[in-house]
């Protein structure tokens, strides 16, 4: 199985046109009387952790539509990228390209099993495939929650993951807090976007206590926006791909896969997680244009756009990942559907109140394949969300700067300490193939990955 594919054969297979070096495309053909999957890869030289990732992703779909079994892939000593970033990619392209959305399917999925990958190479590569592994399972295990249908993922049984997930796991602690336990501590802002609902809301907490910390002035915040489902509310929205917003708890998935995989990795860094679950529905007892809410922090809020429901939640689960002593905080959100159009599928926005920290959380991001950008924030921006009757309102008026002015509105409940906003509402969910190693429509378990990188690198800078 170590042989090397004999390169004059491959060549002329090219020549001949049987298989071709366009990216991502596979043929199958017999080589010297081996099964053979040639991929094409594109120039040598641009060869990165995407398009191995795109590479195995694509290999894994041929062997699935065809034979399944033992995928054996050999580490290439000459290319630019490590043997470890080979590995790395090629485990994670296999992993998620493997996934399948299709869980709800009484008729099983056509094809065969994949269900084995050898990496040839003489390398030690144990650690980096175990690592790419684990990370790249809890990124499907995102998708899955993601993809789970409204009518089933509800705030308490998105609460219940969680529970289950601190369940026999040793340092990872679990806290769940209902309508009143929120109404005690004043969180009028989540309640208001749950009132309208039957399905209660949920703020959901996991604490992981690492045993060797590897610094005691760093307790990791991750913050997100659990929306169940996002109808609109009272200012409902249009009925076109309004299912997709079951993918509105995207960045809820994030971290709580983000939390598994620190969690199973054994990453020394203290994190605490905060969910704001919650299902955003028009009904009598919903918020209406016009209410005035009242946040945990004590600030006001005129509701001018029910449809504006994610800071809402956030407002709240800011407040309270600071409260439990959060020093390092970023927000998971599928805030504003601008974002998706300004940025597409592959990168989120970013915007914080600290430039090192939004630095380090862009480069955890680039390391990881889970791409940010950053957008800029400035005092001026604050004046497109000024309210007559409160202190702000949760939507401007003018269709400018959207996603500028909502994190305005949620700098306002960020507290003191570095805190990052992340607005995924591109990344979250695809509603059709990016065409690349996440090729399946649906939730791409993005945050994982940059979750982890960002952990790894507190813990070691
Ligand atoms: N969940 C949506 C944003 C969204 C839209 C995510 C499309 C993914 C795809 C969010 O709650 C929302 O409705 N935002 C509004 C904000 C507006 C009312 C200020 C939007 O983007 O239109
Ligand atoms: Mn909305
Ligand atoms: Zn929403």
């Amino acid at each position: 199985m170590a042989t090397e594919p004999p390169a004059v054969e491959l060549a002329g297979l090219v020549e001949s046109g049987e298989v071709t070096t366009k990216r991502g495309t596979a043929r199958s053909a017999y080589v010297e009387g081996v099964r053979t999957i040639v991929v094409g890869a594109g120039p040598r030289e641009e060869v990165d952790a995407d398009v191995m990732r795109d590479v195995a992703a694509a290999a894994v779909a041929e062997m699935h539509a065809t034979t399944g079994g033992t995928l054996a892939w050999r580490i290439d000593a000459d290319l630019e990228l490590s043997a470890e970033e080979q590995a790395g990619a090629v485990v994670e392209g296999a992993v998620l390209g493997g996934y399948d959305p299709g869980a709800w399917k009484t008729v099983t999925r056509e094809g065969e099993d994949v269900s084995k990958l050898v990496l040839v190479t003489d390398a030690d590569l144990g650690a980096v495939v175990a690592h790419a592994e684990t990370v790249a399972e809890w990124a499907n295990r995102a998708r899955d929650l993601v993809n789970r249908p409204p009518n089933d993922l509800t705030p308490a049984t998105l609460a219940d993951y969680s529970e289950q997930l601190a369940r026999d796991r040793e340092g990872l602690s679990f806290e769940s807090l209902g309508p009143d336990e929120m109404g005690e501590l004043g969180m009028g802002a989540l309640l208001a976007v749950g009132a309208g609902s039957y399905n209660e809301p949920r703020l959901v907490v996991l604490r992981w206590e690492p045993p060797d910390a590897a610094r005691d002035d760093v307790v990791l915040g991750l913050v997100g926006k659990g929306l169940t489902f996002d109808s609109g509310g009272i200012s409902l929205k249009p009925a076109t791909n309004m299912e997709d917003m079951k993918g509105d708890m995207a960045g809820a998935a994030a971290v709580v896969g983000g939390m598994g995989a620190l969690v199973e990795l054994g990453i020394p860094v203290r994190a605490t997680m905060v969910v704001a679950a919650a299902e955003n529905m028009p009904s009598g007892r919903s918020m209406r244009p016009g209410d005035i809410l009242t946040a945990a922090n004590g600030k006001t809020i005129e509701v001018t756009n029910t449809d504006a429901e994610g800071r809402l939640v956030l407002a709240d689960a800011l407040w309270y990942a600071r409260e439990q002593g959060a020093t390092h905080v970023v927000d998971f959100a599928t805030l504003t559907g601008i974002m998706a159009r300004a940025l597409g599928d592959q990168y989120a926005g970013i915007l914080a109140n600290d430039d090192s920290w939004r630095d380090e959380i862009v480069a955890a991001g680039a390391a990881s394949g889970d791409y940010v950008w950053p957008f800029p924030l400035h005092p001026r921006y604050r004046k497109l969300i000024d309210s007559a009757f409160a202190d702000m309102k949760n939507a401007s008026l003018r269709g400018v700067g959207g996603p500028i002015y909502a994190t305005s509105f949620l700098e306002e409940f960020a507290g003191e300490g570095p805190w990052a906003h992340i607005d995924m509402a591109g990344t979250g969910l695809l509603n059709w193939s990016r065409g690349d190693y996440l090729s399946q429509v649906g939730g791409t378990g993005w945050g994982v990955r940059l979750i982890v990188a960002l952990a790894e690198r507190l813990a070691t800078t």
